[in-house]
């Protein structure tokens, strides 16, 4: 079985860590963005589709230089052609149901659960559906009471709203799907969904945790529930008087009479230094703290200096 993973966008929101790397490589906890996807993905999916654009050199560099245990196929579009012109230009590679994710989705979904339904149901698709108690900034989902998908909405106005769930971005299609999606640029869930209703397209709801990680706000809540669920370590560390506080990770990090989490992830070669205080953020390789600043909420590129005394917060700094 096979697996698309959208992940040619630009990932605008999370510059400017973006304009050195792409979105899905963007390391998250203990390995890059879309590796928390692969890894999660059933057994019988022995090839991942890459649908790839923005700084696609940079993913085939990771992939020809790791070993992920599954086929990996880099397809590139030379233009962004959105999230339906990404599928149906990977659509040679795709003669079964495969699964299909946005590049930036972190979820407890049961994949294989959600197969088994799939298949029970027999439509053209299913697609993951999270319920918020806001859904104004989402795709929204209406349904019948057996979770057959009747319409979609973006991002509609809250008294329009049709239900609370919204798209999570993961589906699982047949191969049909590529009969409905035009040439060129083309919107999945503004152009396609709406069109293959009467095709069977169902939803698959579960509980548990959902986040696309696309935003720092989002980014730091995914690291802290992946820290709150067993990626805590502190490794290859020296530590000199220094307090740490909660949950973290904290690998081959330097840290010099300073004051480090809850929730705080580091990469190897940073240094925090005496009196720094530093929460909730997240420190690519060799980040300097200097003494007495202080950073929250924050995502900091590799090899940023925050100058002494100064004050980071709800920020992304590269
Ligand atoms: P922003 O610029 O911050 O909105 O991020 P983004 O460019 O990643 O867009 P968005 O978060 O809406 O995209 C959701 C998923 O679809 C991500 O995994 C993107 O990599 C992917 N994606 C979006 N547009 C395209 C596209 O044109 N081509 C491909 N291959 N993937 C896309």
């Amino acid at each position: 079985m096979k697996a698309v993973i959208l992940a040619g966008g630009m990932g605008t929101r999370l510059r400017p860590i973006t304009y050195a790397m792409p979105k899905p490589l963007v390391p998250l906890v203990s390995k890059p963005m879309v590796m928390h996807i692969i890894d999660s993905l059933p057994n019988e999916v022995d090839t991942v589709v890459l649908a790839v654009s923005y700084m696609k050199e940079k993913l085939e560099e990771y992939f020809s230089s790791h070993d992920c245990g599954r086929k990996i196929v880099l397809v590139n579009e030379d233009q962004p052609l959105g999230t339906g012109g990404a599928l149906k230009n990977v659509s040679s590679y795709l003669d079964d149901t495969f699964f299909a994710f946005n590049g930036d989705v972190l979820c407890s979904l049961d994949l294989n659960d959600m197969l088994k339904v799939h298949r029970a149901r027999g439509g053209i698709g299913s697609i993951a559906l999270w319920d918020v108690e806001d859904p104004t900034a989402f795709g929204v989902v209406g349904t019948t009471g057996d979770d057959r998908i009747t319409v979609f909405q973006e991002k509609p106005k809250r008294e329009e709203a049709a239900s609370n769930s919204i798209n999570a971005g993961v589906y699982i299609f047949e191969p049909e799907i590529f009969s409905h999606i035009g040439s060129g640029v083309v919107s999945l869930e503004r152009e396609v969904f709406p069109k293959v209703l009467e095709k069977g397209l169902y939803a698959q709801r579960f509980s548990g945790y959902w986040v696309d990680c696309g935003t720092r706000d989002n980014y730091v809540k995914a690291q802290r529930i992946l820290l709150e669920r067993g990626s805590a370590l502190v490794q290859g560390c020296t530590i000199d008087s220094s307090v740490i506080k909660g949950q973290n990770r904290l690998i081959g990090t330097q840290l010099e009479g300073c004051t480090v989490g809850p929730y705080v992830t580091t990469f190897p070669g940073c240094r925090i230094m005496k009196g720094a205080v530093v929460s909730n953020s997240m420190l690519m390789d060799n980040v300097v703290i200097e003494e007495g600043a202080v950073v929250k909420d924050s995502l900091i590129g590799p090899g940023y200096v925050v100058k002494r005394g100064e004050k980071v917060e709800s920020n992304i700094l590269a």
